[in-house]
């Protein structure tokens, strides 16, 4: 382990020099008043500029990131972000204006919000979307928002049940109960898919709808979508669709065409803005028609070419988020929508596909495939079942073993219905040869499996830390240095 700050350098060791006072000098006591000075001095580091510089690029530099490698963690769509629509969100022109500033003056803002809108509208297939919630779950939250709203408006008030498919993201079910719906998980079929007959027994007089999301968490695209719509809408439920994994349908096929009727994007997956600490994200709500008023305002419009913010809507489930939503974001996904256009988003999903495929045709000789025929969507679900019982070794310690030779692991023990397992979604954004040198790793490692378990139980030996409890390092983390 490298050492901490406060465990180099010696005393008196500087990395900056003060000018020259040349104002008069003033006592702190005189300022701060005598009982309010410190008794001791504080505990800094005292070094000196060169072991300053180095200490904080080394600690940059241990940060797995996409710029620095393969990421290929399922469910998140970890694909390249363009650095030139960085450049775009901080134009100057977007960057220092003020949130509360006159319409008139930010028409050009106006015009990029107006414009992703349609964008994603057609994209999507949906009448209109609101830009305004700050992640997928957010997103969630925000349609299921406009579910009860729209049950409400019709005074059907014992519409409080939402079905879940037990292959759901988590965040499904935890939107739904935030939002003060009831869970129904409904089984999956023995081929991973929306079994119709269970959804079939979990409708009635109480649901609200269904969410889904399609392909499925499995990287399995739901064959029966367009039956199960129609069993939810006879039974007077509405559609929800997770839109996280829209990177495999773009121009390919619309939710609104599968029958859904709410959806959610997460910009910072199919629309090419970075996660987390590359950003803030961003999941922008569409509806069909019959549900626009109850979108959160303000929506944008245009008229004679002069962009404007609509009234407000009675029926309008109000704002769930300041202002207009992570603006920043916004303009970086309208950046990626414009530069590829509908060629090259449709493009996008057909490489996505295609580069999973390949992934699980070199890797299913050597992991288990519980689900699917051998043909994926933009993800695939292996299991290690197989390691574990044959060589005791679990998937935990494939992915150690993965990050000791320079990868991001897969998504792993997700989803739950399979025992050990990896998920693994490549993208479109990697070349064949890193793909294969991707495959070439878990092969070794499955051959590790059988004449080297220690050394998978070991991994990584490489990093500044080996295995940590997992848990106590998310919730407690050590981030002060005690002496
Ligand atoms: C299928 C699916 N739905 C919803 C979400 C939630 O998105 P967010 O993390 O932005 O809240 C994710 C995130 O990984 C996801 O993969």
């Amino acid at each position: 382990m490298s050492k901490l700050i406060f465990e180099m350098g010696g005393k008196g060791r500087r990395a900056f020099r003060f000018p020259k006072c040349d104002v008069p000098e003033v006592s702190l006591a005189s300022v701060l008043g005598e009982n309010n000075l410190r008794t001791a001095p504080p505990v800094l580091p005292e070094c000196g500029e060169v072991d300053v510089v180095r200490h904080f690029t080394n600690l940059s530099q241990l940060n797995f990131a996409l710029d620095t490698g393969f990421y290929p963690l399922g469910s998140c769509t970890m694909k390249y972000n363009p650095k030139i629509n960085e450049d775009l969100s901080r134009l100057a022109g977007f960057a220092e204006m003020h949130p509360l500033q006159d319409e008139e003056d930010a028409q050009g803002a106006l015009e990029m919000y107006y414009g992703l809108e349609r964008a994603l509208s057609s994209v999507l297939g949906m009448s209109r979307f609101s830009l305004q919630p700050a992640a997928g779950a957010h997103g969630e939250l925000t349609g299921l928002m406009i579910i009860a709203a729209y049950h409400r408006s019709r005074g059907d008030h014992k519409r409080k049940v939402i079905i879940v498919p037990d292959s759901s993201h988590g965040t499904n079910p935890a939107s739904a109960a935030i939002a003060g719906f009831t869970i129904k998980t409904i089984k999956s079929g023995p081929d991973g898919l929306l079994d119709l007959d269970a959804l079939a027994a979990a409708l009635g007089e109480d649901t609200a709808g269904m969410m889904l999301t399609n392909p499925s968490t499995l990287g399995l695209f739901e064959k029966d979508i367009v039956k199960a719509a129609e069993m939810v809408h006879a039974a007077g439920g509405l559609l929800y669709y997770d839109g996280a994994n829209s990177n495999a349908i773009l121009c390919k096929t619309t939710p609104s065409m599968m029958g859904f009727d709410v959806v959610h994007l997460n910009l910072h997956k199919t629309f090419g803005t970075p996660h987390g600490g590359g950003g803030p994200g961003s999941g922008p709500v569409g509806v069909v028609e019959k549900l626009v008023s109850f979108l959160p305002y303000p929506l944008v419009g245009c008229k004679d070419g002069r962009y404007y913010f609509e009234e407000k809507d009675p029926l309008s489930i109000g704002k769930v988020r300041s202002y207009y939503g992570n603006f920043g974001v916004l303009i970086k996904a309208y950046a990626y929508i414009l530069a590829l256009g509908a060629e090259g988003l449709d493009e996008v999903s057909t490489t996505a596909v295609a580069n999973a495929n390949y992934l699980l045709k070199r890797l299913t000789p050597a992991f288990d495939l519980p689900y699917g025929d051998g043909k994926c969507m933009h993800e695939f679900v292996l299991s290690g079942q197989k390691q574990k019982d044959e060589n005791g070794v679990s998937t935990l310690d494939m992915a150690k073993r993965l990050i000791e030779m320079g990868y991001h692991p897969p998504t792993v023990y997700f989803p739950l219905i399979v025992h050990e397992a990896m998920m693994i979604e490549p993208t479109e954004t990697e070349a064949l040869e890193t793909l294969a040198e991707f495959a070439d790793a878990l092969l070794q490692i499955a051959e590790e499996a059988k004449t080297c378990p220690d050394k998978l139980h070991a991994a990584p030996q490489n990093k500044p830390v080996t295995r940590l409890d997992e848990t106590t390092a998310a919730r407690n983390p050590i981030v002060k240095y005690t002496v």
